[in-house]
């Protein structure tokens, strides 16, 4: 056989099965050389051997979960995560439910073991928030049970005290979903009593030492252990274990599971009456009658325990210290004696407790529920307590070796037996092993007629007295010749004499040694009884919670039938997990304890034998060295390695079993690794099943790789033929759509030629249409006309050929007398300034209008004038004169229009003053005015008299009233005036004149315009010579003494102030005018 390296590389051999020579000693050996260098795991195949190091290794790390995780089982060193990832994968890849089947005797590592599997699984079973919490819940029971369920003992400080089996159910991607716990038969009886050096159950001591001050205060109780009875006076406190620590880490844990505070609290209330419970203390004392009877002795824990539950102290005391029994249909009232007393008491502690736990598996197993439909697997751990022997062995030892011989019958079943069975039915040569087949022991306990559970449930049925010595002699006389039977009576039929064997004792030899049993309490702990009172006055208390443990205490419900003993209990249970465990594939850990001294790393070697011997490793070593490592059905066998040959891949058509040989023989498997049997293939070593295992991953990875690629090319093709048929659609569509767009222009462009050429033809029609209508219309004009001419022509001769003159004269005269008359009695009216005219009625005496119009008013003036006086002839003569020398030119113009020229301003003739210039002016005087005369030199004024003959200009001082200065009319060169309203005006002169030689005269008069018109008019009379009138703003004179410039300035109206004359230098005079 090829042997896996790893196994050889390690201390001793990996797996015994390659152990040579194999002999027990040389086993033993083996395991003690591998054990001193702390190598405790050994396999038998697909066995695990551990051996209890009792010292923490450091083997259990997440580097090692990581190392061990998806590796073949012999690849690496032997371990428990070894087994516990095979499992785990068997359970993921083939689909198969697995049991993990833990043995071994009390303190050998088997609850070790069962958390490491756990953790192990937990760690490689997939992650996620969801599956995270459901880990969390799965592990976080395991403390909370073993505070209730662990104590210590002599063999181990966490004993488990009750048996533990675990589903774990896991989806199809190896998820776990939840599980469910199953407990079996607590050991009850250490509530009470326990062996001197051990302890009760730990979450006492937890409470106590872990609790608060308040929570203690709240539950009545105190921190000294030393004060509960139920507790022991010694051994409070455990080496190395912090109670308190583990209480928190408990509560914490019950919060991660889904308890409520309000049933964290309750279970404590529970727990704290149990532990009170052991404080009730009776005494003894004796009726009238002489009937002894009990009463509470110190009335304080009672109350303490009343007031907690919520019930009367009288109810329960009178519970403790009465029973009531029935008879004839008639209830009478015994009072109880002391031990009955005590009794009842500490059946009622136990009776709680029990309930109790049993609440805590329900109440876990709710909250872990799978609670999907979903397909799953499951993998179950069992965690049973193992193998007992002790001093004194009582009923629960008997119950517990029971049980662990039940599972070493499994074992045997399916490993020894079960393995030879099969290759004598598989018809494969085989030299059988022998081994012990502990099915005898077996039947002799559970024997549904004549096993001793079903005599001990007789004894226990059976009326009359009973007592565990007739229970005794019943099994003497049933057993007397069996081979594992022992007893007194036994020996002394053999005549044997052993003082080991005490009279009230009967041993069996189990399959892992001899225990005497003492019969004393077996029949009282079968019947597992309750005083009725006691249950009763449990239903009546206020506490939910415990009220809700006793529904038998309820009246109504109350029921005579007995309720099933507990050994017949616990023997359905273990039926029930045999039965459970045969339907998995199993997985086993078999753990072997060194030493009963809990020293790390001590081998003793004779505690080891004889484990090794009644585990039958040896046997288990034969057989699987002798028979073959793997077997699997033809069909399955085929299925699974199908893909490594051609022949058989993809499918096979002729029977599995060719297909098989086909397989195997193509992979060139050497013919002594295998066997072909009847219906299934047989492989010798795991080294080839792990060949076969790494070829077939291997095909599977290329495989998946084809179906990967066939389906990624699949794929991508759909997609491509989707993606051509959509842009086939599209450019179908798009292309369609372009023709119909073009279609549409077309139509639109024909539709407009069209219309063009319709209406290009319908003018062109209409055209033609219209020249013929005017063509015959011409005709019918011509046609008339010449109709008319000749008609005319033709009648001629009988009209008057100037009749139509005629009329048109009479008309046409009409017409004119009618405008004429009408203008007649509508004259425009006479005034000299109106020129309104009305318009001509008809255009043909536009032109006589006009006429008429220029007619009349030259007539109206004609007429205006002929009415007129010489006088006012004469004035408007004047006037017109002055009209044509100023208008437009002078301003002050204007203002002299109204004003009528009186010539005479002075009354020459009248004042008497005046008369020698009146003389001088005789009967030529034209004007008489008084004038102010500008003095050159300075620019002052002074008055003067201005005198204009028909010959002179006079001018006189007005005081002398003597001509002063003469000027003749024809010495008058030019006047000068200004623009403005102003009255200044200067007198040019002719230089060559007498007068001229004193220079030219600068005046100012009020009348300027009538002075001057007046000088016009007699210089033009005179000399008949026009004035030379010059208006201007700038002009030169002659003075004496040269030219000097005039320059008229204009300035801001001032009142009175007639023109200023202003003498600017010697050569310029500036006039201010306004
Ligand atoms: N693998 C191990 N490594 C170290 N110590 C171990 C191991 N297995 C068991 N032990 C020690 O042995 C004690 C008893 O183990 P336990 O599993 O409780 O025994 P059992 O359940 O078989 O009665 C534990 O408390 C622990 O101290
Ligand atoms: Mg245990």
């Amino acid at each position: 056989m090829e042997a896996n390296p790893s196994l050889l590389e390690t201390v001793g051999v990996g797996d015994l099965v390659l152990l040579d020579p194999l002999s027990e000693e040389s086993l033993l050996q083996n395991l003690k050389e591998r054990f001193k260098h702390q190598e405790i795991y050994t396999y038998i195949g697909n066995v695990v051997i551990s051996v209890n190091p009792y010292k923490p290794l450091p083997i259990y790390s997440p580097e090692t979960v990581e190392e061990y995780r998806n590796c073949s089982f012999f690849a690496l060193k032997p371990h428990i995560y070894a087994i516990a990832d095979d499992a785990y994968r068997s359970l993921r890849d083939r689909d198969r439910d697995q049991c993990i089947l833990i043995t071994g005797e009390s303190g050998a590592g088997k609850t070790e073991a069962s958390k490491q599997v756990m953790s192990f699984v937990a760690a490689v079973c997939g992650k996620g928030e969801e599956v995270n919490q459901v880990k969390e819940q799965l592990l976080k029971s395991n403390p909370v049970l073993e505070a209730f369920g662990n104590a210590k003992t002599i063999r181990n400080d966490n004993s488990s005290r009750f048996g533990k089996y675990m589903d774990v159910a896991f989806n199809f991607k190896g998820e776990p979903l939840g599980g469910v716990i199953s407990n079996y038969l607590l050991e009850k009886s250490r509530v009470v009593r326990h062996v001197k050096g051990e302890r009760n159950f730990h979450i006492f001591y937890q409470l106590l030492a872990g609790g608060s001050d308040q929570l203690l205060r709240e539950l009545k109780l105190q921190r000294d252990c030393g004060r509960y009875g139920y507790l022991g006076r010694d051994g409070a406190s455990l080496p190395g274990v912090d109670d308190a620590a583990n209480f928190r880490a408990i509560e914490d844990a019950m919060r991660v599971i889904g308890f409520s505070p309000a049933e964290v609290r309750a279970l404590l209330e529970v727990t704290a009456v149990v532990l009170k419970l052991g404080n009730v203390q009776l005494t003894s004392q004796f009726e009238a009658s002489g009937v002894e009877s009990c009463s509470i002795q110190e009335t304080q824990a009672l109350r303490e325990i009343c007031q907690q539950i919520g019930l009367e102290d009288s109810v329960l005391e009178r519970a403790l210290c009465s029973r009531t029994v029935e008879a004839k249909k008639e209830k009478v009232v015994m009072s109880l004696n002391i031990s009955q007393g005590y009794y009842g008491r500490d059946a009622l502690a136990k009776n709680i407790y029990n309930r109790l736990f049993n609440w805590l598996v329900n109440r876990i197993n709710e909250s872990i529920k799978v609670d999907t439909s979903e397909q799953r697997k499951v993998m179950g751990v069992l965690d049973i307590y193992g193998f007992e022997i002790f001093q004194d062995n009582s009923f629960e030892q008997f119950v517990i070796n029971y049980c662990n011989e039940k599972l070493q019958q499994v074992f045997i079943l399916m490993t020894l037996k079960e393995e030879q069975e099969e290759y004598v039915r598989e018809g494969i040569q085989w030299t059988p092993v022998a081994f012990f087949d502990n099915s005898i022991i077996c039947s002799l306990i559970e024997d549904s007629k004549a096993g001793i559970l079903a005599m001990l449930d007789e004894e226990c049925l059976r009326p009359g007295l009973v007592n565990e010595g007739t229970f005794l002699g019943k099994l003497d006389q049933v057993f007397a010749s069996h081979k594992h039977y022992e007893s007194r009576a036994t020996q002394n039929a053999q005549r044997i004499m052993d003082a080991s064997l005490a009279g009230t004792c009967f041993r069996i030899h189990h399959y892992a040694g001899k225990v005497t049993y003492n019969v004393t309490g077996f029949v009282e702990k079968n019947n597992d009884l309750l005083f009725r009172d006691l249950s009763q006055a449990m239903w009546k208390t206020r506490h939910a919670l415990l009220r809700s443990f006793f529904p038998e205490g309820d009246p109504q419900k109350a029921s005579l039938r007995r309720p099933p003993t507990a050994g017949s209990q616990f023997k359905s249970s273990v039926a029930t997990l045999t039965k459970n465990l045969y339907s998995k594939n199993p997985n086993y850990i078999r753990c072997i304890k060194p030493n009963d001294r809990k020293q790390p790393f001590v081998f003793m070697d004779e505690l080891v034998q004889m484990q090794v011997r009644y585990l039958g490793l040896l046997e288990n070593v034969r057989v699987r060295r002798a028979g073959y490592a793997y077997r699997q059905g033809y069909e399955p066998c085929l299925e699974r390695y199908k893909m490594l040959c051609r022949q058989t891949w993809p499918k096979w058509k002729g029977s599995a079993r060719d297909g098989v040989q086909t397989l195997l023989s193509d992979l060139c498997i050497p013919s002594a690794e295998l066997a072909y049997g009847r219906t299934k293939i047989f492989i010798r070593s795991p080294s080839t099943l792990f060949d076969l295992e790494e070829r077939r991953r291997l095909r599977v990875a290329e495989l998946a790789t084809l179906i990967q690629k066939m389906y990624r090319g699949w794929k991508c093709r759909t997609h491509y033929q989707l993606m051509r048929k959509s842009q086939i659609i599209i450019s179908a569509w798009f292309r369609g759509y372009a023709q119909k767009k073009r279609y549409g222009q077309m139509k639109m462009s024909v539709l407009l030629i069209q219309a063009y050429i319709r209406g290009w033809k319908a003018r062109k029609l209409l055209q033609e249409l219209k020249h013929e209508k005017h063509q015959s219309k011409a005709s019918a004009i011509i046609a008339a006309y010449w109709k008319g001419y000749k008609t005319r022509k033709k009648y001629r001769k009988y009209f008057r050929s100037v009749a139509s003159v005629t009329l048109a004269n009479f008309i046409y005269r009409r017409l004119v007398q009618k405008f004429f008359l009408g203008l007649k009695n509508n004259l425009p009216p006479m005034l000299v300034t109106d020129r309104t005219w009305p318009a001509a009625p008809y255009k043909f005496l536009a032109n006589t209008n006009e006429e008429l119009k220029k007619i009349f008013y030259p007539w109206k003036c004609k007429k205006y004038r002929d009415q007129m006086t010489p006088q006012r002839k004469a004035v408007l003569q004047d006037k017109l004169c002055a009209s044509e020398l100023f208008k437009g030119k002078k301003a002050l113009y204007a203002k002299s229009v109204q004003q009528p020229f009186q010539g005479e301003y002075l009354g020459l003739q009248k004042n008497p003053k005046y008369r020698t210039l009146h003389a001088a002016a005789e009967g030529k005087l034209v004007l008489a005015d008084t004038v102010r005369k500008v003095n050159r030199a300075n620019g002052k004024t002074v008055p003067q008299l201005f005198l204009l003959t028909k010959a002179h200009i006079i001018l006189a001082d007005p005081k002398a009233a003597q001509p002063k200065t003469v000027i003749s009319l024809s010495d008058v060169n030019r006047v000068s005036v200004t623009r403005f309203s102003d009255g200044f005006f200067v007198l040019h002169l002719n230089e060559t004149s007498r007068v001229g030689t004193k220079g030219d005269f600068l005046l100012i008069s009020d009348h300027l315009i009538e002075v001057v018109t007046r000088l016009h008019q007699t210089l033009l009379e005179t000399t008949q010579k026009t004035l030379d009138l010059q208006v201007a703003d700038e002009f030169s004179t002659q003075f004496s003494k040269g030219s000097v410039a005039i320059r008229v300035v204009e300035t801001a109206e001032k009142k009175g102030t007639a023109p200023v004359c202003k003498k600017k230098g010697s050569r310029t005079m500036e006039v201010l005018v306004h």
